[in-house]
């Protein structure tokens, strides 16, 4: 039997269950996968379930969620993380309700908002059954460790790349695309672990040149990466008598752009000592400290000071969100860390 023979006929008894996933003989819906894989990019299938369903009751359409404003989207969208998808996806209905449908083929697929290779890829396999390998971080560690491929990651890239185009074009693998890459994904997720793999229970660790070396743990290696800085803030959570709060957006454009947020400083290398951070307050008040948001960002780490203050009335730059609706708006992450530490610590 060959590679993808062992692995199709493991996946057929051990496949996942899971919301976007059609079951054997539905037909995949183009819009649940693209959703799928936009909100799989960078995040746990565990995180993204809820999500995922509360978003489809939303907007169960590619024409609804066209239909829709991009504030309604951020919104549905916040807590998930990487802002730009959801403008991405946003702007990939308009064009995809425009043009009557998604393309199949990956050029098509690569000329829309927010699909790169691996989403491409997986849209043509999993949407379409035409065959194409989405190489993500789970099908690196399976290919790595099938094909003891040692060179440290980011550099494998492209030798782990070639070898799943060679396992993908297996005979096997090339009469079911959606199920094969499904199948590495489910082997990637649940045996071949990044610790401590279960190679006992594999399809292919008859296969498995790592495995056969005994370094299967040990791959894929990774280059180490530059530490992540650190930057400081503050932010201001101030309520009028009637219990309402200050919010501002964001920019549209750049880091967590059109995302709502408490008015604050610009992010920098130095703490704001509090005299320095009062200053860039909405609004002179009784400011009081109340603690400190940590929180990590792709590209720094994030320490935000937390001051409160109610005044009778708020007169400043920004809107009034009733405190009871705050859980309504796309506030990203780290400003629900913020509004959580003010409503406790002032509440
Ligand atoms: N990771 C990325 N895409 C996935 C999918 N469709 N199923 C499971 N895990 C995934």
């Amino acid at each position: 039997m060959s590679d993808a023979t062992l692995l199709l006929a493991w996946y057929d008894r051990n496949r996942r269950r899971l919301p976007w996933r059609a079951l054997p003989g539905e037909t995949a819906d183009p819009y649940r996968v693209w959703l799928s894989e936009i909100m799989l990019q960078q995040t746990t299938v565990t995180a993204v379930v809820p999500y995922y369903e509360t978003f489809l009751t939303r907007f169960p359409t590619v024409a609804a969620l066209a239909a829709a404003d991009e504030a309604e989207v951020m919104r549905a969208w916040a807590g998930l993380g990487y802002y730009a998808r959801a403008r991405n996806l946003h702007a990939c209905a308009r064009a995809v309700g425009a043009s009557g449908g998604f393309p199949s083929d990956i050029e098509g697929l690569r000329a829309l908002p927010g699909i790169g290779p691996y989403t491409a890829a997986a849209i043509r396999a999993i949407a379409f059954d035409r065959p194409a390998v989405p190489v993500d971080g789970n099908v690196e560690r399976v290919v790595a460790r099938l094909c003891a491929i040692t060179e440290p990651l980011p550099a494998a890239k492209k030798a782990i790349q070639d070898a799943a185009g060679r396992l993908g074009a297996d005979p096997a693998a090339r009469s079911r695309p959606s199920d094969f890459a499904q199948a590495l994904f489910d082997l990637g997720a649940t045996i071949c672990t990044p610790t401590a793999p279960a190679c006992v229970l594999c399809p292919w660790q008859g296969d498995c040149e790592a495995r056969r070396q005994g370094i299967a743990a040990e791959l894929p290696r990774k280059s180490p990466k530059p530490a992540r800085p650190l930057r400081h803030g503050a932010h201001f959570f101030l309520r009028d008598a009637a219990g309402n709060v200050l919010l501002r957006r964001r920019p549209p454009k750049g880091l967590l752009g059109g995302m709502t947020e408490l008015p604050g400083t610009p992010w920098r290398a130095a703490p704001w000592p509090e005299p320095e951070a009062q200053l860039a307050a909405p609004m002179p008040a009784a400011w009081r400290r109340l603690g400190q948001v940590r929180h990590g960002l792709t590209h720094f780490e994030l320490h935000l000071d937390v001051y409160a203050a109610t005044v009778p009335a708020i007169r400043a730059e920004g809107f009034l969100c009733p405190a009871a609706q705050l859980a309504a708006e796309a506030l990203p992450s780290v400003m629900r860390k913020c509004v959580r530490l003010a409503l406790a610590g002032f509440p």
